[in-house]
């Protein structure tokens, strides 16, 4: 029989269950093929012994496709090539990954990850002949090809639901309320929740912001909208003016969390008077009840990502694209990063509804 390995690679989101689902039931139905499941992404391949499991029906006949996370587990310490021991030094442990995929028996690797992982994947399978297919997944929706990546419209729809209780408290207290979220450099998560959640500023990556531009806008709800509170949704890597990102990113180049909203609530007070009030959305984006869209698009993703290894194809990525799935050359996704469109139509449709974007 012929066996197939999937693994979810880098940080976990909703929906992920759903995608290693749709792969092992088309593997199943479809060809008759038989589903490992590596644990913990790369790393499962590298341990010894080798981590993983066979997937059949029995493994999802609970309750896994409602559920967030990963069950088969992942990591974003996992790149082979540079692998961090615990002496502080990187090994490259590429060839234990080639030799465990080997271990296995498999003739073919389905990974579920985002853009970092996808090009640590790609390099991988191209060194060892894998034949390779990635499924994109990201609440940042930064993955370049692809207009939907798995994990961002859960992550949006947290980010909506708090600002829609954030609102009542803002007005009964007379408030500012600042709700941080993540993004990394793209700002899709603050743009689509700061149009849906009613949010009168919205702060994202891609349009550096001018804090007097932030509170003219405060100053002009007080005095012309006939309100005393306001939304502001703020990316966790936005830029001020003079382009220099507000928080500084660690060694590893993530950025120092839970930082940036309380700068901007600080500033905002001493600017206005406005008594601001700051909440840090972090992780609770990547948990919870897969949304509808990430559910769908996982399982329409799943299943085409076995048929191209069917077909014989190889270094090739699904994504959504006008409505259907398409597959694209992991060497453009990898060279290419999906940001917001400053020109596009979220950013018109923000600017139509007289939400300040910190730049005019
Ligand atoms: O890429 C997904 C993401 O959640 C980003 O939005 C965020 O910057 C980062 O991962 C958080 O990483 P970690 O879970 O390692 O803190």
């Amino acid at each position: 029989k012929k066996r197939i390995g999937i693994l979810t690679s880098g940080g976990d989101c909703a929906g992920l269950n759903a995608a290693i689902r749709a792969v092992t039931r088309r593997a199943i139905e479809g060809y008759g093929w038989e589903v490992v499941g590596i644990h913990n992404g790369t790393l499962g391949l590298i341990s010894t012994p080798v981590d993983a499991e066979v997937l059949d029906h029995k493994t999802f006949s609970g309750t896994l496709l409602r559920q967030g996370g990963t069950f088969l587990g992942t990591t974003n310490k996992g790149d082979p090539f540079a692998y961090p021991m615990k002496d502080g030094s990187l090994k490259d442990r590429s060839a234990e990954f080639i030799e465990g995929f080997r271990e296995l028996d498999l003739c073919g690797l389905i990974g579920v990850g985002g853009d970092g992982s996808m090009k640590i994947l790609n390099k991988l399978c191209e060194r060892g002949n894998i034949p390779f297919i990635g499924i994109p997944k990201t609440i940042d929706n930064d993955v370049a090809c692809t207009e939907f990546s798995i994990g961002f419209t859960t992550a949006v729809n947290v980010a909506v639901d708090a600002l829609d209780r954030l609102h009542p408290t803002a007005a009964s207290h007379h408030r500012v309320m600042i709700l941080e979220v993540m993004g990394r450099d793209a700002g899709h998560i603050a743009l689509h929740a700061g149009i849906a959640g009613g949010a009168d500023v919205i702060l994202v990556p891609e349009i550096p912001y001018d804090m007097e531009k932030v509170a003219a806008k405060i100053r002009h709800i007080y005095e012309h909208e006939h309100r005393s509170h306001a939304l502001i949704v703020v990316s966790e890597a936005v830029k001020a003016a003079d382009g220099k990102p507000v928080m500084k990113q660690n060694d590893e180049g993530r950025f120092n969390y839970g930082g940036v909203g309380h700068v901007i609530g600080e500033q905002l007070y001493k600017m206005t008077g406005a008594e601001t009030r700051v909440t840090v959305l972090g992780h609770v984006q990547r948990g919870g009840k897969p949304a509808m869209r990430d559910r769908v698009i996982a399982s329409a993703f799943g299943v085409s990502a076995v048929d191209l290894l069917a077909q014989g194809k190889t270094n090739r990525m699904v994504a959504w694209q006008h409505r259907k799935v398409v597959d694209v050359a992991l060497e453009d996704v990898v060279s290419h990063y999906n940001n917001i469109d400053v020109s596009g139509t979220l950013v018109h449709t923000a600017r139509g509804l007289g939400i300040c974007l910190g730049d005019e």
